[in-house]
Formats: structure tokens, C-alpha cells, sequence
């Protein structure tokens, strides 16, 4: 018996086997415990003889079972390490690296010159209330301009914002004067009731610029905005102030850039002007709804679309492509 389960237990290669046998040869039904059941059978001399014995077989096959299974255990384990081991010198899975929406790089092109021309960048809310929207920007109730800026009311007093002006009421309620000018501007989304076209769209992007101190004119205004368009669309571009009307800025102009690269050979006739913001000099009321007094104070205001911008530079038709989210065409301004 101890022969043959020696050799059943060290040719087995499974753990569920090596039990099998242990069962067998150990269990209640196995021979070794039939063995010292019949004990009792057994003349006293014998008995203890036979005992012996039989414990002396039953100890070696228990060590042998479980030095075996100890065994098992161990390549079974090693099995699974070598199984679940990670290669570290396989090459990765490669990632599409992402990037930034062709407004949002425009946004942030603009956003580092101010910044570099000690500008602080201020923020608003989209869903904004009339009062800030219309009343503080010098738009009372039944100002026929509310029209020009068809508008998404949520309640008779709340809207989405049609511009990004009222941000420029919020932050000079803030500024402490004492401390220096207020130089910001202000990116963002704005909401206005037109039906979608190639060149319209209900939600657009506008920065808003704001210069407010003692001792600012009109050619602050015009050199600054010299200065964006040259440094966005190339040296040789030229801008040119057309009068306009907007009830928050009294002068009030349009701002065209230069289509075509012009130098001093370059005939009047021959420049190609596309219109790319509105601005002026800040009105007295709205200094005044501020809590600013425009005795003392003064500034110019601007509000340029970065839409209109991405369009010029880079020759896209349809302003409605910035909102379709097709990577196909937002993939090319990498
Ligand atoms: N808010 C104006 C618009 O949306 C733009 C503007 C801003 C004009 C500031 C003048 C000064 O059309």
C-alpha cells in the first residue's frame, strides 16, 4: 500500500487528484483507518505492534501528501505570476493627443497679449439679469436698440447675455479707483435670437475690452487696437475707425483691419477694410450707473468677436462649422 500510494502521489499533477487520493487512502472509508478500526480484533500482543505500524504508514503518506501539495501549490502560483506578468518594454497603445477649439485658441492668443499689456481678465455670467445686460450698458426699458440684439429671455428680468458689455458694469462696481486704472477684458459666450446662417449664429463668442482711468483719449483706444490687430494678423495690417452708434460709448466707432498687406506705396483705393468690432469712449451714464464719476474718470470700451477673427484668418465660409463639433474640420487647427 505504501508503495503504490507513494507512487500514485508522485506522479500527480493536479490538486484535486492528490485530494482524490488522500480521501482514499486517509478518509473514514480507507484502508488504514479499516486497519485500526480492527484493533480491537487483534490479540493484545500484536496490537500494539500492528498499531504502531499502521500510524508509522499513516504519518509518512500524510507527509508525503502534504510536501506534494505544498509543491502544487507553488507551480500553480507560478503559473498564474508568469500568466498575469506585464511586458513594461511593449510599446504603448498610442493616444490622439487633443487640443484646443480654433475660438479658444484665438481667445487665448488675445488673452496673453492684454495680459502682456497689463490687462486683468474678468468673467460674467451668461445668464444675466436686464439690469446689467440693457440698463447699466444706457439701454432703458423701450430703447429701440434693444432690438439691434434680439434677445433669449428666461424671465421678463433674466436673459441669456447678448454681449459681453455687462461685464464691464460689474467690474468697475468693483474696482477700487484709488488703487490705479481698471485695464480688463473679458471673453465669453453670448446669446442673441437669430436664426442660424453662414455668417449668423444664436451663440457666438465676444472679448470685451475696458480702459478706465484719468487722461485716457481716443488715440489710446485706436493704438491699442492698432496694436492687437498687427500682432493677430500681421505687421503690415492697418485698422480704420468708421463713426457708428452704440448707446454705451459716445464717440462710437467701427473698427475695420485691413484685408490686403498695405505699405506706403499701397494706394487708399486699393485696401480691401472688413469690419471686425465695435468700440468707443465709455458714456458718462454708464461711468455714472457704476458709481464712477465721469468728471474724473474717463475711457474707451471695445467688444470684438473671435468668430469673425477665426473666419478672416483662416478663410472659413461658415461660421455655423465652430458649433457642428466635426473633427474632421476642427482637427485642421491643430
Ligand atoms: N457690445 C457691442 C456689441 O455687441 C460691442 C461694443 C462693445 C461696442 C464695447 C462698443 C463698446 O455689438
Amino acid at each position: 500500500l505504501k508503495a503504490t500510494v507513494l507512487t500514485q502521489i508522485n506522479t500527480t499533477d493536479h490538486l484535486d487528484h492528490l485530494n482524490e487520493i488522500r480521501v482514499n487512502t486517509l478518509g473514514k472509508k480507507g484502508p488504514i483507518t479499516e486497519v485500526l478500526r480492527g484493533m480491537k480484533d487483534i490479540s493484545a500482543e500484536e496490537r500494539p505492534v500492528i498499531g504502531a505500524f499502521a500510524n508509522e504508514i499513516r504519518d509518512l503518506l500524510k507527509d508525503a501528501l502534504e510536501l506534494k501539495k505544498a509543491e502544487l501549490e507553488n507551480l500553480a502560483l507560478n503559473a498564474q505570476l508568469a500568466a498575469e506578468k506585464i511586458d513594461v518594454s511593449l510599446p504603448g497603445t498610442d493616444f490622439e493627443p487633443g487640443h484646443a477649439h480654433v475660438i479658444q485658441q484665438i481667445i487665448e492668443q488675445l488673452e496673453n497679449q492684454f495680459l502682456g499689456m497689463g490687462y486683468q481678465i474678468a468673467e460674467g455670467p451668461e445668464v444675466e439679469e436686464d439690469k446689467y445686460n440693457f440698463e447699466m450698458m444706457n439701454l432703458p426699458k423701450d430703447h429701440p436698440a434693444r432690438d439691434m440684439q434680439d434677445t433669449f429671455y428666461i424671465t421678463p428680468e433674466i436673459l441669456m447675455r447678448t454681449q459681453t458689455s455687462p461685464v464691464q458694469a460689474r467690474t468697475m462696481e468693483k474696482h477700487d479707483f484709488t488703487q490705479g486704472a481698471l485695464k480688463m477684458i473679458s471673453p465669453g459666450r453670448v446669446y442673441r435670437r437669430d436664426t442660424d446662417d453662414a455668417t449668423h449664429s444664436h451663440q457666438f463668442h465676444q472679448v470685451e475690452g475696458l480702459v478706465i482711468d484719468k487722461h485716457i483719449t481716443m488715440a489710446d483706444l485706436k493704438g491699442t487696437l492698432l496694436k492687437v490687430a498687427q500682432e493677430l494678423f500681421g505687421e503690415k495690417h492697418q485698422i480704420r475707425l468708421r463713426p457708428s452708434y452704440f448707446p454705451f460709448t459716445e464717440p462710437s466707432v467701427e473698427v475695420d483691419v485691413s484685408w490686403n498687406d498695405v505699405d506706403e506705396n499701397t494706394k487708399p483705393e486699393d485696401i480691401e477694410w472688413i469690419e471686425v468690432l465695435g468700440a468707443g469712449m465709455v458714456h458718462p451714464n454708464v461711468l455714472k450707473m457704476a458709481g464712477v464719476d465721469p468728471e474724473v474718470y474717463g475711457g474707451f470700451a471695445f467688444g470684438l468677436g473671435p468668430d469673425r477673427f477665426a473666419m478672416l484668418k483662416y478663410g472659413v465660409d461658415d461660421i455655423r462649422n465652430f458649433y457642428l463639433n466635426d473633427v474632421r474640420f476642427l482637427s485642421q487647427f491643430k
